[in-house]
């Protein structure tokens, strides 16, 4: 089959490496790419947050299966147009991506599956907004109601720091504070039914020791040797069955990723949030772990043939991604330095571009993504870090502590 796989990031490069191994998967065309996939598929200049550009670029290319890697183009209505050429499409309708797309919809589907997640007041003036950080006590919740690539959300215990960000956003949801350690999980539906991938977890501050400003995401691990035998059935159950039958019975199928982001609380586990996509970089390290073809299995969850699909397969071990990022990120990142080391196994490119002079240069807040394996998370650490420090990007920083103690 031809592959067309939208995005540019470390999410990206993995899904790329990983349909590029599967046999099924005959060609694939990355749009718009990166230096990293280019070694991977063919690249090809789009808009990719162009409904009728992608869907254009779709039929010329003869897809028979269109992956939706970031979430703007679901939310832009990308797989809309895709699907309505007759091209099956991995990755969720505008309306099912406003799960991701609004925190306040969230909440409301959640309500009506009876899905376990904070408590929350979606607020609109700052009367509301200050009613909801009483309400709740430190530490104060915020975060706007619209995508913001993971960096909307400022949980805080100072109230004026709160209150600023809820007064800088124009709708905002304020909500109690969900403690105890978080969770990935990333569920690929097919709208009627559901295969979970291995559970993770993320580092999101830019600091060690969960310091500093939210990020994208600074590195991640899988499996978790740490979790309950049945986490996984638990979430599945709990959560995500649930979420994707309230969105059928709105007539809005859940066909892609949904994304469970869970805290393990004392009062049991709790959705922080959903995302309508695979978590970035959650996936990478969850991918080195895939046995199952990925295009099969993605190509089974966009043509509603996953109840026939088998349950999926990984490989024994673990494994661990680190991210470099850039000087300066995730508040102003110092773009356009030259990046050496990039071309070596396990490094995946999340932002990164060929310059004039034929140079490779760092061009995102994240840059690459170094992704190690082991038998157990400590090995695959060590791996991951030796990748790391083979990388050379001036003024470039990254956590030393992802994985550790694990
Ligand atoms: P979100 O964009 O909703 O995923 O939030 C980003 C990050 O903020 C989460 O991964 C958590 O680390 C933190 N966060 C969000 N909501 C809560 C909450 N209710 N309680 C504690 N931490 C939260
Ligand atoms: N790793 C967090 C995210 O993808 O949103």
């Amino acid at each position: 089959m031809r592959v067309l796989l939208i995005g540019s990031g470390g999410r990206e490069h993995a899904l790329a490496a990983a349909l590029a191994a599967d046999e099924s998967v005959d060609a694939l065309i990355c749009a718009p790419g990166s230096p990293g996939m280019a070694a991977l598929g063919e690249c090809a200049q789009v808009n990719q947050n162009d409904p009728a550009a992608v869907a254009s670029l779709a039929v010329t290319g003869a897809a028979d299966l269109v992956v939706i890697g970031p979430e703007a183009p679901l939310v832009a209505g990308v797989a809309d147009a895709v699907r309505a050429k007759g091209i099956p499409v991995y990755g969720p309708s505008r309306e099912a991506a406003r799960i991701e797309g609004s925190k306040a919809f969230a909440k409301e589907v959640m309500a009506a599956a009876g899905v376990p997640t904070a408590a929350a007041r979606a607020c609109r003036t700052r009367e509301e907004a200050e009613a909801a950080l009483d309400e709740f006590g430190a530490p104060y919740v915020v975060k706007d109601d619209g995508l913001a690539a993971g960096k909307g959300v400022v949980v805080t215990e100072d109230r004026e720091a709160a209150l600023a960000h809820a007064l800088d956003c124009d709708r905002v949801v304020i909500e109690e504070y969900l403690d105890g350690p978080e969770v990935s999980l990333f569920v690929v539906s097919d709208g009627k039914s559901a295969r979970a991938m291995l559970p993770a977890q993320d580092y999101k501050r830019v600091g060690e020791d969960g310091t500093g400003p939210n990020t994208g995401g600074m590195g991640a691990y899988t499996p978790l040797p740490w979790a309950p035998d049945d986490l996984v059935e638990e979430i599945m159950g709990k959560v995500a069955e649930p979420t994707l039958a309230e969105m059928a019975s709105r007539g809005i199928p859940f066909v892609g990723t949904l994304y469970c982001g869970l805290a393990l609380t004392a009062k049991g586990l709790k959705v922080v949030e959903f995302n309508a996509r695979f978590g970035d970089p959650e996936i990478q390290p969850i991918l080195a772990l895939l046995e199952t073809p990925l295009g099969e299995l993605l190509h089974a969850a966009a043509t509603g043939r996953l109840a026939d699909f088998g349950p999926l397969w990984w490989r024994e071990g673990a494994a661990v991604c680190v991210v470099i990022a850039n000087e300066g990120y995730p508040i102003e990142p110092v773009k356009g330095r030259p990046v050496y080391g990039a071309d070596e196994v396990g490094v995946l490119h999340a932002g990164t571009a060929i310059d004039a002079s034929g140079q490779l240069v760092a061009t995102g807040g994240r840059v690459l993504n170094c992704v190690g394996t082991g038998d157990s998370v400590a090995q695959a650490r060590t791996e991951a870090y030796a990748r790391a420090e083979g990388v050379k990007l001036e003024g470039s920083h990254y956590r030393r502590d992802i994985a550790a103690g694990i």
